[in-house]
C-alpha cells in the first residue's frame, strides 16, 4: 500500500506532463497554421490574381504529388511551396512590371527572373520550422535540362517539391492569362507539358501528370475553378481570377478554422 501512493501520484503526475506537453504542441501547431495562412491572406490583399493562380497550382501540385505515391510530410511541403512560390513577385521592384499590360522589356524580364530569390529570401525567417520552404521556392523555376534560374540546378539536383510545383505552375501560367501571354486551352497545356518532358520538366513526373487519371483530376479542379462561386472566398479575394479552395494540409484537424472545399 505504502508503494502504491507514491507511485499513483507520480503516474498521475507523468500523466499531467503528457497533457501538457500534448496542449503545448497543438498550440504550436495551431500558431504555425495562423502564420502560413497570414502569408497567404497578405498575398490575396496585395494581389488577388496571385492569390488565385497558387491556390490552383497548390491543387494540382497536390494531385501530383499524391499520384507520385509521396508521403504526408512531402506533400505538405508542396502545398506551402505551391503557396508560397511566387511570394517575391510582390516585391515593390516587381509589382508594377506584372500589373502593366505592354510585353516585357530585356530589363524587366531579368527583374522578374529575380524573384524566386526574393520569395526565398521573404521566407528565410520561417526555415527553421519549413526547411523545404525557401529552398523549394528558390528552385521553382529551374528546368530539368539545367537551362532555368536561378542557379541552373539539373535534373534530380532540383528539390523534389519544386519539380513537382514547376508542372502545375506552368500548366496553370498557360490556362490564365498573364501579361506577357493570353489564356490557352487545357490541350495547349497539355501539349506545352509534353514537349517540356525531359527539358523543363522531370519527364517521370511529366509522363505522370499526363497520364489519364490524373489528367482527368486536372482537368475537373481546373473547371470548378472556373466557375462562379457565390458565396465563396473567392469572392473575397476579387472574383475575376478563380481558385479552388485549398485543404491547408497543415492546419490541426481538431480545433483549426472550417475546413475547406478542396479534397485532393
Ligand atoms: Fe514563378
Amino acid at each position: 500500500m505504502k508503494d502504491i501512493v507514491p507511485f499513483t501520484l507520480g503516474a498521475a503526475a507523468a500523466g499531467g506532463l503528457l497533457l501538457r506537453e500534448h496542449g503545448m504542441r497543438t498550440k504550436a501547431e495551431r500558431l504555425s497554421a495562423a502564420t502560413l495562412e497570414t502569408l497567404l491572406n497578405a498575398i490575396d490583399a496585395n494581389d488577388a490574381i496571385t492569390g488565385a493562380h497558387v491556390r490552383r497550382v497548390a491543387a494540382g501540385a497536390l494531385i501530383l504529388g499524391e499520384a507520385a505515391g509521396l508521403g504526408e510530410r512531402t506533400l505538405r511541403s508542396i502545398e506551402r511551396v505551391a503557396l508560397f512560390h511566387d511570394i517575391g513577385k510582390l516585391h515593390g521592384a516587381l509589382t508594377d512590371i506584372f500589373h502593366e499590360d505592354s510585353k516585357l522589356t530585356p530589363e524587366e524580364r531579368r527583374a522578374v527572373m529575380t524573384h524566386p530569390i526574393r520569395g526565398a529570401e521573404v521566407l528565410a525567417p520561417l526555415k527553421g520550422f519549413f526547411p523545404d520552404l525557401p529552398k523549394g521556392v528558390a528552385a521553382h523555376h529551374e528546368r530539368w535540362d539545367g537551362k532555368g534560374y536561378p542557379r541552373g540546378l539539373k535534373g534530380r539536383r532540383i528539390p523534389l517539391v519544386s519539380r513537382v510545383v514547376a508542372i502545375a505552375d506552368s500548366f496553370d501560367a498557360i490556362t490564365h492569362r498573364r501579361r506577357y501571354s493570353h489564356a490557352r486551352s487545357f490541350s495547349e497545356a497539355i501539349r506545352a507539358i509534353e514537349e517540356g518532358r525531359g527539358t523543363q520538366f522531370d519527364p517521370e513526373l511529366a509522363d505522370l501528370f499526363l497520364s489519364p487519371p490524373v489528367r482527368g483530376k486536372i482537368e475537373e479542379v481546373t473547371r470548378e475553378a472556373n466557375k462562379p462561386h457565390k458565396n465563396s472566398d473567392n469572392r473575397r479575394r476579387g472574383g475575376a481570377e478563380r481558385a479552388p479552395d485549398v485543404t491547408f494540409r497543415w492546419r490541426p484537424r481538431s480545433r483549426g478554422p472550417r475546413a475547406l472545399g478542396h479534397q485532393p
